[in-house]
């Protein structure tokens, strides 16, 4: 299973989960290809893979949260683009450094971390007001 992915991060909802699970998967391959220090061609297919997907994945959340009238929707939409700017200043720090040790660690805690952290508050809170 993916880096960091845990069980207890499902939501029930399962688009949101297997997009979840997804993003850990990812992330998790971009931590490996980090450390082994492969080629910069994969290095960079990740990044262009999480660019697209972080976004589709929000937009898919956004949705739902538009659909069921989430009274939280702006504050969490402030998060999700947050984790835009992070995905970027990620990237800016492989364009600077290159993939040493300094971007296993942003992207073990800063991203997954944020994820977890994001998944475990702002994404469970949603649940009830779709089951309404
Ligand atoms: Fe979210």
């Amino acid at each position: 299973m993916a880096i960091g992915w845990r069980d207890d991060l499902l939501t029930g909802i399962r688009e949101i989960d297997d997009q979840h699970k997804e993003l850990f998967r990812r992330f998790g391959d971009l931590l490996t290809a980090c450390r082994e220090e492969k080629a910069a061609k994969e290095v960079l297919r990740l990044f262009m893979f999480l660019d697209e997907y972080v976004i589709s994945h929000f937009n898919a959340e956004e949705r739902l949260m538009l659909s069921c009238g989430y009274r939280e929707y702006l504050e969490h939409k402030r998060q999700h683009q947050q984790f835009v700017r992070q995905l970027e200043e990620l990237k800016r720090k492989y364009r600077d450094e290159g993939a040493g040790l300094s971007l296993v660690i942003t992207t073990n805690q800063v991203m997954i971390e944020w994820l977890t952290r994001h998944i475990e508050k702002m994404d469970k809170d949603i649940v009830p007001f779709l089951r309404k």
